[in-house]
């Protein structure tokens, strides 16, 4: 039987004092009161993972935010994905565990820095990756994901030249899979995909020879070239579910989840030194203590937020509206962990 606490406690270090089962239980209440859904990107902690009722991708997270009846989403994510979540759903409160889980990424690039290359490239359509502030999103004409990059590339004319920001890894491989040589990438990276090299991807071969390989396309081009698959968590995760043994070229998050959920298959983290330490800033504590402080909230300027949601809705259209779910969340819904009708968008 779980002893629970009554009240708020002050500080998160009161709540990291709690069981798990302790914590959980603070959790599910509070959301209740509140009507509030917990949104988790597939790189969270899997103690998260297990509470947040909807997982997911960059694309599918925004399209839940967009959509979603809930007064309040608790983002367990990083700072540009709980911006985009208020982009779409300003009514709604968006709150955050720990405000200081920024997307380093995202960071390469200020609106101020972009107008400069704007100007020195008059007539280019700005794409933007959902990995950036939403300042940044507001000056772009429309956003990208890692799972639709290339089919926004290729909404846009063939002889219009592109600014792609901020991310020149997933920018050079939407030039190689569009052949448009107009595209200016932005020199900004992630550190994690980034850092994956090509002796790890040799090595986990070598040991796992019959594994299919996946790689996020944040990674740089010598590992995509290796890789049978590029694509989002999101398409990984459904790479998990088709075939048994899978080298995993992403964050750690997301494969420690998979073998937990499979644990009969060989998963196999192309580098474990792929981890990101700003989406594991937020844990289960400071969750119950976001919940029962509502804090910290997300607030947007009033141009900031209409500039930025023209550039996602627009992308968000080109997506289309409605996903099928996934297999795994077809069977959290039958065992009634989540709400039924995640998935439009
Ligand atoms: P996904 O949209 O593929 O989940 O990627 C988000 C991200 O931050 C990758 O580093
Ligand atoms: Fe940003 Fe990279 Fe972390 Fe994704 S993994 S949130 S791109 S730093």
């Amino acid at each position: 039987m779980i002893k629970i606490t009554e009240g708020p406690l002050p500080t998160t270090l009161e709540y990291a004092a709690l069981g798990k089962g302790e914590l959980a239980s603070r959790i599910a209440a509070k959301k209740a009161e509140l009507g509030a859904v917990i949104l988790g990107h597939n790189y969270q902690r899997t103690e998260i993972q297990d509470v947040s009722d909807y997982l997911g991708d960059s694309l599918g997270l925004s399209q839940e935010a967009a959509e979603t009846d809930a007064d309040v989403i608790v983002f367990c994510g990083v700072h540009f994905m709980a911006e985009t979540a208020k982009v779409l759903s300003p009514e709604k409160t968006v709150l955050m565990p720990d405000l200081r889980a920024g997307c380093p990424m995202a960071d390469f690039v200020t609106a101020e820095a972009l107008k400069r290359l704007v100007n020195e490239h008059p007539g280019a359509a700005v794409v933007t990756y959902v990995n950036s502030t939403a300042r940044v999103k507001a000056m772009s004409d429309i956003c990208c994901t890692s799972s639709n990059a290339v089919q926004v590339v290729e909404s846009i004319p063939e002889e219009r030249p592109i600014i792609f920001v901020p991310d020149r890894n997933l920018a050079r491989y939407v030039q190689e899979k569009t052949g448009r040589e107009n595209i200016i990438a932005w020199d900004g990276y992630c550190y994690v995909h980034d850092d994956m090299v090509l002796e790890e991807l040799d090595k986990a071969r070598a040991d796992y020879p019959h594994a299919v390989v996946v790689v996020h396309p944040e990674a740089r081009q010598d590992l995509l070239e290796q890789a049978d698959f590029v694509t989002s968590t999101a398409g990984m995760v459904s790479l998990a579910e088709e075939h048994d043994a899978l080298i995993i070229g992403t964050e750690r998050g997301l494969v420690d989840r998979l073998k937990q959920r499979f644990p009969e298959k060989t998963l196999i983290p192309l580098s474990g030194a792929a981890i990101c330490g700003n989406m594991k800033l937020n844990t289960l504590a400071k969750l119950a203590w976001c919940l029962d402080h509502e804090k910290h909230e997300v607030t947007l300027d009033d141009r900031v937020q209409e500039g930025a949601e023209r550039a996602l809705r627009r992308m968000l259209d080109l997506s289309g509206g409605w996903r099928p779910p996934t297999g795994e969340e077809e069977a959290l819904e039958l065992a009634g962990v989540r709400p039924s009708g995640c998935g439009c968008g």
